[in-house]
Formats: structure tokens, sequence, C-alpha cells
């Protein structure tokens, strides 16, 4: 018996009904669809409408059809993480939320902040929750109503996100699949270059934080470009050359989809084709933790048994990293 690995049993994702199109976009503000695709790649993005829900309830349908999929009663549930940039409330956390709307009365929970990395790090921390072998039913939801946070005037960064949900079901595998390395990193600084910053305990909300927009993200597009470019590509090859990991053993990059180009430049960086890189950038734009399970979700039927996935983030923090997953189910 080998020793005892999380691995991701089951797959979920939620994402809203209403597509915010570029073509909507180019009536908003001073932009064009030409530029949106060929500077990000993104076409269209899904919006949470209704103002009366919130991340909570993305990452709520995400798990009722996790269970569904998986025939789990929720009360089976030992953990939830809910990896979100954009909590219900600043406290309690939105993955207590969560559990009481999907009735996961015998869970405890708790957020992770890592921004567009948090699903990444969350991953990471469950899986330490069964490798540990005191839990065995482990759920990991990335939810994030981005169109929250966002300004709908400022074309520079309303273009790029959109709202969306995953989750994911980690258990304990003996037979040596599931998460088998991760590199994680962390640079405070990058603090500068995008943020938030209203509404915490350094600037709460006032008539001034909202008249000068702090309520909304704050990006310096080139200089996060820059950094998320080099970030993501050196952990996704420094992961593959720390296990030996050639382009060929592979099967696919599963990256964060903050903007198409920081993507085609790591699967470069690997020297994987990009027929092995899963894709939702298009339809979905940058939905902060969704991106990472909706791929998943969406090339479940495609995964085999064994196959090697290299999951890598980047995102506000600055937070980035890399997991390499031996996938447990499949043909
Ligand atoms: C935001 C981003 C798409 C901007 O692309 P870019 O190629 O860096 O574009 P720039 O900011 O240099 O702007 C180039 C020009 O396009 C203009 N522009 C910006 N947004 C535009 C838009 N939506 N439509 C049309 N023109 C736009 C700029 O005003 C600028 O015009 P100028 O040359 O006349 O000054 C890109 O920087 C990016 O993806 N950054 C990283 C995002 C990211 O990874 N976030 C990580 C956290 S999840």
């Amino acid at each position: 018996m080998q020793k005892t690995r999380a691995a991701i049993t089951a797959i979920n994702g939620y994402v809203p009904e209403y597509r915010l199109t570029n073509k909507e976009l180019e009536g908003m503000v001073d932009t064009n669809d030409e530029w949106i695709l060929s500077r990000t790649g993104i076409s269209e993005r899904r919006i949470l409408r209704d103002r009366t829900k919130a991340s909570s309830d993305l990452g709520a349908e995400a798990v009722k059809g996790l269970l569904k999929k998986k025939n789990l009663n929720p009360l089976e549930i030992d953990l939830l993480i809910c990896a979100t940039a954009t909590p219900d409330m600043l406290f309690p956390a939105t993955a207590n939320i969560i559990c009481d709307k999907i009735g996961a009365k015998n869970a405890f929970s708790y957020d992770i902040s890592a921004a567009c990395s948090g699903f990444l790090f969350s991953l990471s921390t469950g899986a330490k929750f069964i490798e540990s072998g005191r839990y065995k039913k482990v759920v990991i939801v990335g939810a994030d109503k981005m169109s929250s946070i966002m300004d709908y005037s400022d074309r520079s960064i309303c273009i790029l996100f959109g709202d969306g949900a995953g989750a994911v079901l980690l258990e304990p595998n003996e037979d040596g699949f599931g998460m088998m390395d991760e590199i994680l990193r962390t640079d405070g600084n990058g603090c500068n270059y995008l943020h938030q910053k209203g509404g915490g305990s350094l600037n709460p909300a006032t008539h001034e934080t909202v008249d000068k927009k702090w309520h909304y993200i704050y990006q310096e597009g080139q200089t996060v470009f820059k950094f998320a470019v080099k970030g993501m590509a050196d952990v996704s090859a420094e992961i593959m050359e720390k296990n030996n990991l050639t382009a060929d053993d592979i099967a696919y990059l599963v990256p964060h989809q903050a903007n198409k180009r920081i993507i085609d430049a790591t699967a470069k960086r690997m020297g994987v084709s990009m027929d092995k890189v899963m894709l939702n950038i298009q339809k979905f734009g940058n939905t902060t933790n969704g991106t990472i399970p909706l791929c998943l979700w969406e090339w479940e039927n495609k995964l085999k048994k064994g196959d090697n996935l290299i999951i890598s983030a980047f995102g506000g923090g600055f937070t980035w990293g890399a997991i390499w997953l031996k996938w447990a189910y499949g043909a």
C-alpha cells in the first residue's frame, strides 16, 4: 500500500445564465471586440444579475450538483473550504454560508483568501487534512461574483472578469493517484499593483472611499501581466523539472484564466502544445477562484485515470503556484 494521497473524486461547476458579450461592452465603455479578443482571448463572460444573490449562491449551486453527481449526503462532508475574493460579507466566512445552504451540518468550514490563486492554495490546504488520515471527505469550492467589485466605466478592467464557481471533492487514495507535489509562492509587495482598497480595516467604508471608487478592483495591468507571465511559467516549468516530468508526460495544463497570452507563454515555457491546455477564458473571462474547477469540470469526460495534470495559477497578493496531480478516475 502506498502513502495516503488526496485525490479529486468528483467535480462540478456552475455559471449564471446572463452572457455579457464584447459587443455589449462596446456600448458601455470605449472598447471593441477585436481589441478585447486579441489582447485577452475573451469573447464573453457570465454575470449574476440578481442583486439578492452572492458568491455563496454560486458556490452552493456548484456543491449541490457535486453531491448529486456523487450521490453523497451533505452530512458526510467533514470540511468545506471556500476560496473567494468576493466573500458575501467580510465575516462570517462564505464557506459557512454555503454549508448552511447545502445542509452540511457536520462539516467545519472556512474561507481562504489568496485572490486568483485561492483555489490552488485551498486544494493544497484541503489535501493536508486528507493526507493526515483524520478527514475523509473535504470539499473545495472556488466561487466569485466578480461583477460585485467591478467598475463598469473602466475599460481596462471591466472587460476581464466574470462570475462563476466550481467545486471538487477530495478523498483519500492509496493507489498512487491524487496530489503528488506542489510549489506555492507569495510576494506581498504585489499588493501595490492589484487590490481592492476599501472596505477593510485600513480603509473602512466612508463616503470618501465610495467617491474614490476604492470598493472596486484596482489593477496596474501591464505590471501585473509581466509578473504573471514570469510567475506562472516559472513554477509550472519548475514543478516539471523537480519531478523529472517531460512535456510528453503531461496530459493537460490547467491554468488560471486571466489572459490568454499569459497561458500561451506558460505552455510554451513547459513545451506543452496548446491542444493539451484547458481553456475557458473565451466564454467565461477571469472567474478568479472559479477558473480552475470550471476547466476541470468541462474536461472531466476527457480525463483518464493516471493522467498527469499541472494546475497553475497567479493572482493578487501576489500569489502564485503549481500543483502536480495524477487524475484518479475515468477510462
Ligand atoms: C489588462 C490587460 C488586458 C491590458 O492589456 P495591455 O496589452 O497590457 O494593454 P495596455 O494596458 O498596455 O494598454 C494599451 C492601450 O490599450 C488601451 N486599452 C486598455 N483597455 C482597453 C480596452 N478595453 N479597449 C480598448 N483599448 C484599451 C489603453 O488605454 C492603451 O492605450 P494607449 O496606448 O493609447 O495608452 C493586460 O495588461 C493584462 O491582462 N494584465 C494582467 C491581468 C492579470 O493577469 N491579472 C492577474 C490577476 S488575476
